[in-house]
């Protein structure tokens, strides 16, 4: 325990860069599927959130390189549509229909998506607001969205969003601990239909190095939304 708080003290810590920054350098190696045990854990709760896919029209917003996107293709959705405000990760991206897009104005008509999935985004936005107005407004009418962060817990308690760039060097991302409140909030005509929640060790699969963070610690929060008529 003592040896954790004199490590935390005396680590030194990664330079924090924007969203931008970090994913022009995190781009080359950021695979389209679940590469470290936080987006297993994360991507187990979002497929047991999923609705169908099949026939529908997909949005994967803030796709980076397409994990769901993928994901949508692979379960016969009719349309996949891809954004991200990344270059170099839409680059990465080899979904067909993809585009540059912020999460705060989705480039398309209202009511034309049956289903909208966000992994591991919107903590980037120090605001949810106007990505979650946007996500209703796209949907069309009993549509879904499922989005995925980290567990504002983890955040609280001082983790950080780390990665090594392909230099070797460790930076942190820009993130923001939002709550289960704040999402609430901020879902315009969106009902919360489902939430999960995985915790540190349940699958005895999600560790940190050394975190000093209990057994039991939510790491991912996963929400379905359901658009009001
Ligand atoms: C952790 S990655 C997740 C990528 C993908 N959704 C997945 O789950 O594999 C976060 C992605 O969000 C994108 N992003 C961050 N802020 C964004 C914004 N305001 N609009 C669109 N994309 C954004 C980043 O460029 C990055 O590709």
């Amino acid at each position: 325990m003592i040896f954790t708080y004199l490590k935390r003290l005396f680590s030194s810590s990664p330079q924090t860069l924007s969203s931008l920054d970090a994913y022009e350098h995190w781009a080359a190696n950021y695979p389209p599927h679940a590469h470290n045990a936080l987006m297993q854990a994360e991507e187990a709760a979002m497929h047991k959130l999923m609705p169908t896919l099949k026939d529908q029209v997909v949005l994967d917003l803030a796709c980076g390189t397409g994990r769901y996107g993928l994901i949508a293709q692979g379960q016969g959705a009719k349309q996949v549509i891809a954004f991200d405000n990344s270059p170099p990760m839409l680059k990465a991206n080899a979904l067909p229909e993809k585009a540059l897009a912020t999460t705060e104005a989705i480039p398309l008509p209202d009511a034309s998506v049956d289903v909208v999935l966000c992994g591991l985004a919107l903590g980037h936005l120090p605001q949810l607001e106007s990505s979650m107005r946007e996500i209703g407004r796209v949907l069309k009418s009993g549509g879904w969205a499922l989005i995925s962060d980290f567990h504002p817990f983890i955040f609280l308690n001082g983790q950080r969003r780390t990665f090594t760039a392909p230099d070797g060097k460790v930076y942190a991302v820009e993130h923001y601990a939002h709550l289960y409140s704040d999402y609430h909030q901020a879902a315009d005509g969106l009902r919360v239909d489902a939430v999960i929640e995985p915790r540190l060790g349940q699958d005895k699969t999600v560790r940190f190095a050394d975190d000093g963070a209990r057994e039991g610690t939510p790491v991912i929060i996963a929400y379905r939304f359901q658009k009001l008529p």
